[in-house]
Formats: C-alpha cells, structure tokens, sequence
C-alpha cells in the first residue's frame, strides 16, 4: 500500500458551534477515540462567512486541548451560498476528459466567474434517460471561503487536509451508520443554526443537494423577541434549561410554529426535487443537526411528507467506551455530531 491509511479529524465548523470527533480505525469498524463542541458567539460565523476567525481559531484550539489532541491532519466542510452542487449530464467521456473540459462545462452551470471558485466533479454513471450520455455531479465553491476555513484550520494548529461539503459529510456518515439500510433513495436533512444542508442519495449516489438558508437561530431570536430574553436565555429555554417563568403552553406554540416552517421549507425542496423524477420516491427521511431536536420536528416531516422519518445516529456502527462517554449525553449529542462524524470517517489518502 503507497499510503498508511489514517483517519483524520473531523472538524464541523458551524454557525454555532465547533464539532470535533476523532475516530481510531479498528477491526472491523471504528472506534470512538474522542468528542468535543465548543460553542462560538452568532456574529462570528454569518451566512457562512467567517467573520472573526480569531475566535474560531482559539475555540478550535481550546477543543483540541480539552480533548489532548495533538497536531494532525484534519477534514472540515464548507457549505451554503458559496457552495454550488449540481448534477448535470455530458456525453460519455473518461475522468481525463472530463477534468479537461471541467471549465468549459462548468460556466454554464455554475452562477460565480469561473476564476473565483475551485471546481471539481464526480461522474455518478451512465444516465438514466441516453445510453450515450453520463451523469455528473458538479461542485464549485468560492476560493475566498475555501480559503478562509483553511487558514483558520491552519492557524489552530492542524493541518487541513480534506475540504469537504457539509452534505457529502453526511453521506458518508449515513453509509457508514446505516450499511444495511433497505432503502434504494433516502433523504438527509441536517437542520443547524443557520443552515438546512439536504442531500437524496440513490444507491449510495448523491442525485440532489441543497442548501437552505433556515435554522434554530430564527427560532431563537423569535423566543427572544417573544419572552423579551437574552440570547443565552433564550437558547436555555429551547433545550428546557432554564424555564422558570415560562409560559409552556406559549413556548409549545412557538416550537410548532418553527417545526411548520422548518418542514414546509424542507417539503418545497423535496417536492421539486420529486417533480424532475419519474417513478422514484423517497423512501426514508434521517434528520440531523441540533435543531433537529425541535419538538415536534421530526413527526411533523413525517407526516407532511408521508415518509418515516428518524433522528440519525452517527454514532450507529461505531463503537464507543460507556466508561469514557456518557450514554445519556451520548443519545443527546449524536444528530448534531452528524457532519462532523462523516468528516471524521474521511481518509488522509482521499483527495477532495
Ligand atoms: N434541544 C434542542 N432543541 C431545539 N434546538 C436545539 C436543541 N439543541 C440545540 N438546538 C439548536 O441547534 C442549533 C445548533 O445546531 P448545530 O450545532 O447543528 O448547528 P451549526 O452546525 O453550528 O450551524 P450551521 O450548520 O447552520 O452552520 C442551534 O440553533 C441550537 O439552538
Ligand atoms: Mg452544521
């Protein structure tokens, strides 16, 4: 083998909060070696952009500390309006001659200059429709922001190995967390702080990504607004920490209000998807992200869109110590470590 085959860290740089997992290969699967969130201020990640690395910089270096990491390569992902993921199909044409017309191809598919973006494709197979064309999936992100998460990786101290986007994270996350799934299409939906990343997969093939820009911190400004509270307040109160006072039956109908957003966003997307699909339906639905604990969420989908639905469990196959992890917090944690697993589970052999 030309490369020792290393995992690398996963490193989930959210809105909200920075995911750190770190995983051993061991027979058979992976093990749980190390987790950790370190919470960063709203004004410091927004839209996507990060606006004061510094912060996220020393709260990166402070999870590696607490969790006694030392210095090593490390995948992250990017995701939102910079992020362009989009199928397309070509004449039938080998991985060289697609790198090769990759620029010419790609004008026409992607909304940025060219120059500004770094590009790279995946040929998912022959096209459904012509024998004589292939599928291919695009994806284009804006160098300044690829730039960006870099340095800041950099600058904490690890080596960014691997630009990953937050949607193919999860993919790898639910093929590794659910091998015996049944299922031939399946939704991933991660609903974050600020960002609702939805991937359908086929047969363990991205076929539709998208990002909508929508999350928990909506619901928190709203619970703000609502209860005339602090932000740190108002977050207490989603999660039932800090309720004395609260009007439960008001703080229930802010949460259905939110799940019905959430979900009617997330249907629209799914539905037109479906419109440009003949014959084909999602067969299962698995939600992720910290918001996904919304109450009232995940049945919610469920109902409107007439698929089961579930909270995913990144942490499915993998084994763990209940001696070093706590299971109840261990139950809590798992959807939102979802992108951060599938970047954790990436290989330092991989390129991007
Ligand atoms: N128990 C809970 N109930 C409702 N919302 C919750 C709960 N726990 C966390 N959240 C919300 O989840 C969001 C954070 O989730 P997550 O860590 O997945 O986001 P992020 O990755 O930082 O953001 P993004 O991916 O959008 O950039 C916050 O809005 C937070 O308030
Ligand atoms: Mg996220």
């Amino acid at each position: 083998m030309l490369f020792e085959k290393k995992t690398l860290l996963g490193l989930d740089i959210g809105s909200q909060s920075i995911k750190m997992v770190d995983l051993a290969k061991v027979r058979g699967g992976y093990e749980l070696k190390a987790l950790g969130v370190g919470l960063i201020p709203s004004e410091c990640i927004v839209d996507k952009d990060i606006m004061d690395s510094e912060t996220v910089v020393d709260t990166i270096n402070n999870l590696r500390d607490n969790l006694k990491i030392r210095s090593r390569g490390s995948s992250t992902a990017i995701s939102g309006h910079s992020v362009i993921v989009k199928k397309a199909e070509l004449p039938l044409m080998s991985e060289n001659e697609l790198q090769q017309t990759l620029m010419l191809e790609a004008e026409q598919y992607i909304p940025f200059d060219i120059n500004d973006v770094y590009l790279d494709s995946f040929i998912l197979g022959e096209s459904l429709e012509r024998s004589d064309m292939m599928d291919v999936l695009f994806v284009a992100a804006k160098k300044e922001l690829v730039n960006d998460y870099s340095a800041a990786v950099r600058n904490a101290g690890l080596k960014p190995m691997l630009m990953d986007v937050d949607v193919f994270a999860l993919e790898t996350m639910y093929e590794t967390s659910y091998p015996d799934a049944p299922e031939s299409i399946v939704a991933l939906v991660d609903v974050g702080a600020t960002m609702i990343n939805i991937n359908v997969i086929k047969d363990g093939m991205s076929i539709f990504a998208r990002d909508i820009s929508m999350g928990g911190r909506q619901l928190t400004e709203r619970i703000q607004r609502e209860f005339g509270v602090s932000f740190e307040r108002a977050e207490n109160i989603k999660i039932g920490a800090n309720i004395d006072g609260i009007d439960l039956e008001r703080i229930n109908y802010i949460f259905k209000m939110a799940s019905e957003t959430y979900v009617q966003e997330i249907r629209r997307t799914l539905d037109f998807f479906l419109s440009t699909m003949v014959n084909e339906n999602i067969e299962r639905i698995y939600v992720s992200g910290g918001s996904c604990r919304v109450p009232g969420l995940i049945p919610l989908l469920e109902k409107q869109m007439d698929v089961p639905a579930e909270m995913a469990n990144p942490f499915n196959t993998i084994k763990w110590d209940d001696k070093i992890f706590d299971p109840e917090y261990m139950a809590y944690i798992a959807p939102q470590m979802a992108v951060a697993v599938g970047l954790a589970l990436r290989r330092a052999d991989y390129k991007w």
